[in-house]
Parts: C-alpha cells; sequence; structure tokens
C-alpha cells in the first residue's frame, strides 16, 4: 500500500518560524499552479501502474485558501490515473481562519474523510507572537464547522513565554472540541526564519524545560485517552494517521506540487521548491525533480531502523530479517549495547525506546547513524 502527498504553497501570511515551502502572496498563482499539480498526476501516472494506494494528504502551505474546486480535481485525477483503494483516508490541512461549511461540504463531497487543523497554541498573545492570522476562536468556530468529522489539532511547545498551563489549555481546547488526534510539536528554530534570531537572543525555552513541558503534556493527553504512538503524535483508539504510519513503515509514497518528495521503488526523490521552475517543468512536460537518490541496502536499513524507533510499536525485527536478511542485533550491535538501558521489548516482541526516553531519541538514534 502506497500513499499520495499534495503539496499546496500558499499561505494568507508567512509566520515567523515556518521554514515549510509557502509563498504568502503568490495565491494569485493558484490556478496556473493547480493545473500544473493535474497534469503532474497525469505525467506520472503509467509509472505507478500496479501500485496501490490507500491515503491521500493535502498539506501546505495552506490547502483551505485555495478554491476547494481544486481539492475536488485532484480527486478526480487520482481517481483516473491511480488505482485509489475503497476506504482510503484522505486528509486536508486547514488552518482556522480560512474554512467555511461550503468548502466543507465540498471537501467531503470529494472524498476527504479526516482534516488536521492547526491550532498551535490557545494563547491569542502567542499566536500573534508566531505570525499567525487567526485566533483560538477562530479554531473553534472551525472545529464547530467539522462537527463529528474526524480531525487532527495540531498543538506546539517550546513557545515564547509559554507556560504548562497555556498548554494545557492549549491540549484541553482542542479535546473539548473534539480532536481525535493530536499532534504535539516542538518548536524549531530554522535557520533563516525570523524566529531564529528570537532563539540567538534567547528567548525561547531551552531544552530541558520543553522536554519537561513534553512529559506533562504526555501524560495530559494520556489521561484524557489520546495514546502516543510516534513521538509527536498522540490519537484516541483506531484514529492514528494511516499516511504518516506509512511514512514510518517506509511504506512508499508520490508526492505532487512543488518541493514534495516521494519514495517509490527504492528511489527518494523531491520536486524543486522554485514555484516557476516548477510550472516550467511541467508545462514542458518534464519532471521538476532536483534529487534523485537510490536508496541502497546499507542506507535502507538505517532508515528503518531510525523510522521505526520514532514509533511506540518499535521495531519488528523478524520483518527487519525478512527483508534484509540479516540480524538487527548483528548490524547494530555497538549502538544496541551502547543504549541498551534506553531499549526494551514490547509486549508484541518489538524492540522500541522505552516511553520516558522517546520525546529525546534523537540522543539515542545518532548512534545508529554510526
Ligand atoms: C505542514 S505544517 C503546516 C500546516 C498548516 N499550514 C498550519 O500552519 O496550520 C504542519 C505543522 O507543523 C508544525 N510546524 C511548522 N513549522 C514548525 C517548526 N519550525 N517547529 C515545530 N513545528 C512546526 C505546525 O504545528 C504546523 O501546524
Ligand atoms: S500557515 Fe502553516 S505553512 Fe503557512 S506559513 Fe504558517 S506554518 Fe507555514
Amino acid at each position: 500500500m502506497a500513499g499520495v502527498y499534495i503539496h499546496i504553497p500558499f499561505c494568507k501570511a508567512k509566520c515567523r518560524y515556518c521554514d515549510f515551502t509557502s509563498y504568502p502572496g503568490k495565491i494569485g498563482f493558484a490556478e496556473a499552479y493547480m493545473a500544473c499539480v493535474l497534469q503532474e498526476i497525469k505525467l506520472r501516472a503509467a509509472a505507478l501502474q500496479g501500485k496501490v494506494f490507500d491515503t491521500v494528504y493535502f498539506g501546505g502551505g495552506t490547502p483551505s485558501v485555495i478554491d476547494a474546486k481544486w481539492i475536488a480535481g485532484c480527486m478526480r485525477r487520482i481517481r483516473e490515473c491511480l488505482l485509489l483503494q475503497d476506504g482510503a483516508e484522505v486528509t486536508i490541512e486547514l488552518n482556522p481562519g480560512t474554512v467555511t461549511a461550503d468548502k466543507i461540504a465540498a471537501y467531503k463531497a470529494a472524498g476527504v474523510n479526516r482534516f488536521s487543523v492547526g491550532l498551535q497554541t490557545a494563547v491569542d498573545s502567542q499566536l500573534s507572537d508566531l505570525g499567525r492570522v487567526h485566533t483560538a476562536a477562530d479554531f473553534s468556530e472551525c472545529c464547530r464547522l467539522l462537527g463529528k468529522d474526524n480531525f487532527n489539532a495540531d498543538v506546539m511547545i517550546g513557545l515564547k513565554d509559554q507556560t504548562f498551563a497555556d498548554v494545557e489549555k492549549t491540549v484541553r481546547l482542542a479535546h473539548g472540541a473534539g480532536a481525535s488526534h493530536i499532534s504535539l510539536y516542538a518548536l524549531t528554530p530554522e535557520d533563516g526564519t525570523p524566529m531564529y534570531t528570537d532563539y540567538l537572543n534567547g528567548e525561547l525555552p531551552d531544552g530541558d524545560e520543553v522536554a519537561s513541558v513534553y512529559e506533562r503534556a504526555r501524560g495530559l493527553l494520556e489521561s484524557l485517552g489520546y495514546a502516543r504512538y510516534e513521538v509527536s503524535n498522540f490519537a484516541k483508539p483506531g484514529f492514528e494517521s494511516r499516511h504518516n504510519c506509512n511514512y514510518w513503515r517506509r511504506g512508499e509514497y508520490i508526492g505532487f506540487g512543488v518541493s514534495a518528495s516521494s519514495f517509490m521503488n527504492g528511489r527518494r526523490f523531491t520536486n524543486t521548491r522554485d514555484l516557476d521552475e516548477y510550472m516550467k517543468c511541467i508545462l514542458s512536460n518534464r519532471f521538476p525533480v532536483v534529487d534523485d537518490e537510490a536508496i541502497g541496502p546499507e542506507d535502507a536499513k538505517f532508515e528503518t531502523v531510525m523510522l521505526a524507533l520514532r514509533t511506540s510499536e518499535g521495531l519488528d525485527e523478524a520483518a527487519y530479517k525478512r527483508d534484509f536478511g540479516s540480524e538487527f542485533y548483528d548490524d547494530f550491535k555497538a549502538a544496541i549495547q551502547k543504549n541498551i538501558r534506553f531499549l526494551e521489548r514490547s509486549e508484541r516482541g518489538r524492540i522500541r525506546i522505552k516511553g520516558e526516553y522517546l520525546y529525546v531519541q534523537n540522543h539515542i538514534l545518532v548512534d545508529f547513524l554510526q
């Protein structure tokens, strides 16, 4: 089973921490851009025959700023060109303040059955500090429009002047609004963003403070019935994101649109981040790929371990042996021995990082890279 990702790079304004490919002020290109995305799906169709897709994810940017007819158009084109399984999970990211009842009805008519709403924080002064163009009340209104639909809320920790009480208020707002899934991201001050200057000025909380907020937030989420299944992702039972689980299990996916990446037939490849270049390539029927790498068996092993150890389910040693013909323990003996106190065997016999260390997994995983 494979996933489809579609990147929609338009936003009302650029958030101060954001390093994603998004172009505020270029919304006028949306029609031309989306026509290119439809064309890209067609161009790729022949190479994807025989693959079965069971998830679609519209990410951004802000997919909800463009006319909903394009989401319907993409779904139609996907069904025409690719084998999309009945019951596929189809997710769209929504930004509060960009959604109407008509848009949601149009998404659902097109087959969307899961939503992901960018809340970030329930504290309006923090939203404005992040450069978000919505309020917490806009989030609640968005959730009211979603009613009983299945949705995730994105929450960020590590914000300037953010207390645990602020995080608790945020998580409770998402929970009270009916979120079946909550993603909890620690702010990464990306080089080149305005937030990076705040970081250099020492205005952001340090790593230990954020780790302590994360652990308390994890406790709160678990007490509210959201089980952690990946370091940043918590879900009510049965509401895990199938699209993301496919990434972590190193499943195949195809990305369409500017900057979209793909993993297909043992190769990882990425489209250009340049909007003009992307459209030029598609209009001349060329693939807009800038990086394309065949993943050899050694890299495949590392990827498998890195991805699996981010998850609460952990690494399936039998599957590892079946896929690579060698034992996980033999391949990573030194790293396993060095980190043995952080690892455990799950009830299902998989190797995983102990729950209390999952947040600091990077310090552990670095040993597996060597
Ligand atoms: C693909 S992004 C954009 C989704 C949507 N446009 C929005 O902003 O609400 C998905 C999520 O990643 C998180 N994110 C983006 N930049 C981040 C950063 N620098 N550090 C941590 N989390 C980040 C935010 O929670 C965001 O909602
Ligand atoms: S709305 Fe999302 S994608 Fe757009 S700038 Fe803000 S964080 Fe980035």
